[in-house]
């Protein structure tokens, strides 16, 4: 028995009878469990510990920022000079200049707060027409009200009744079931678009060639609001750059982040909203009605700024583009063992191994552990590999031995 504790996406059934997990220390791209036992993090958490574990620094900065105002507010006029610090900083490396920095708790919060945007944004336009709200097939948006409904996970949206009748899927791979959508709805009651650059909790997806900058331009062309959801990719996942936006140019009208902020040492968000969309809110005598307690909360501004610190110390972009390259390498020729179906990598320091049987995934993920990889499934049957920027090549290598080991 686990006792009192009620974990996320479980079987609390199976935990129980089982038994948790229990992560007790971490360091670099390693964690102990509290017998002690060595893993190598393949996930980096839940994809978020991008600067590794066990970082000081970021304590340190949390510590004094705590013992000096840990949080007071972010409503009305009132912020900190932390706050106000973090949001000039995100403000300079912004994909669209001049974007105006929203402040949440997590990336659930910033998804939610993007699809109220987006329709009051049309309504201050004129055009309270524009309400739907679309997304992708296998794409995950957290899992407050609009993100679960506008998600392409459809398991997740069972035994609620209808969440949010406004949202509607399209495919995640085919940019014509997006017109196609328009020509069925009307651009007309369209409000916005969100798209991940690469589908994540879905399953790991890569996005076509091509595909991100069309749906761009449609959404463009149709005046739907283009909302590029990187709280995976945010802040160096994608490779190279700390958006995937600012990779492949998209100067999206609202992104969505969290996670990699603050590498997850405290919770964090925000959304990057282009000057654009912001416009009507800065006027002068319109109010957005919407914020959250720890929005802006000083103490994580704190550990985000000694985040973003050691990733621009350490050239952590260029070490996650490094990874795209080593995960690649190591994990791509696992596709030929008979029971991987494919291996999708190439794109960011993220990688799935797509096992045959998807019934497999879970127990696998134990195996895994046997093998000295703490690993994770994700999507329909598939492995995900989203390691710290500062897991070293040879660790790559041995990650990967341990991944053909369990697979026998
Ligand atoms: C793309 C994407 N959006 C939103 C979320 C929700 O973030 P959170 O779990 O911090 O609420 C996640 C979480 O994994 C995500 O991957």
């Amino acid at each position: 028995m686990s006792g009192a504790l009620w974990h996320g996406f479980a079987d609390m059934g199976a935990v129980q009878r089982d038994g948790a997990f229990v992560v007790s220390r971490g360091e670099g791209a390693y964690i102990w469990d509290d017998a002690g036992t060595r893993y190598l993090d393949a996930t980096a958490g839940l994809w978020f510990t991008n600067v590794g574990h066990g970082r000081t620094e970021i304590a340190d900065a949390v510590a004094a920022q705590l013992s000096k105002v840990a949080h007071f507010s972010n409503f009305g006029d009132f912020t900190s000079d932390t706050t106000v610090a973090l949001a000039e900083r995100l403000g300079a490396i912004a994909p669209v200049p001049g974007s105006k920095v929203f402040f949440t708790s997590g990336g659930s919060d910033s998804v939610d707060s993007a699809a109220k945007l987006a329709r009051r944004y049309w309504n201050e336009m004129g055009r309270p027409g524009k309400k739907l709200i679309v997304g992708r097939q296998k794409a995950y948006h957290g899992m407050h009200v609009a993100g679960t409904a506008l998600a392409g996970i459809p398991v997740n949206r069972e035994g609620y009744g209808e969440l949010m009748p406004d949202a509607r899927t399209v495919g995640w791979d085919d940019a014509k079931s997006l017109l196609e959508l328009i020509e069925r709805e009307g651009a007309d009651a369209i409000a916005a678009f969100f798209c991940e650059p690469i589908i994540g909790a879905g399953g790991i997806y890569l996005p076509p060639e091509g595909y991100l900058t069309e749906v761009r331009d449609i959404c463009r062309e149709h005046d739907i609001l283009f909302v590029v959801d990187e709280v995976v990719t945010g802040f160096g996942r994608i490779g190279g750059s700390w958006f995937a936006s600012t990779r492949f140019g998209l100067e999206p009208d609202m992104i969505t982040t969290a996670k990699g902020l603050t590498s997850g040492y405290v919770p964090m968000g925000a959304v990057f909203v282009a000057p654009a969309v912001a416009e009507p809110f800065f006027g002068g005598g319109v109010w957005w009605r919407h914020g959250y307690t720890y929005g802006g909360h000083a103490g994580a501004a704190a550990a985000a700024m000694a985040n973003l610190d050691i990733v621009e110390r350490e050239n952590l972009l260029a070490e996650s583009k490094r990874l795209e390259s080593s995960l690649h390498e190591h994990l791509a020729p696992l596709a030929e063992h008979p029971r991987v179906a494919e291996v999708r990598s190439g794109l960011g320091a993220v990688a799935a191994v797509q096992l045959v049987d998807p019934a497999e995934a879970l127990p696998f993920v134990k195996t895994l552990r046997a093998h000295g990889v703490s690993g994770r499934a994700a999507g329909q049957g598939a492995m995900q590999f989203s390691p710290s920027f500062v897991m070293t090549d040879e660790q790559v290598a041995e990650m990967a031995a341990g991944v053909r080991a369990a697979l026998g």
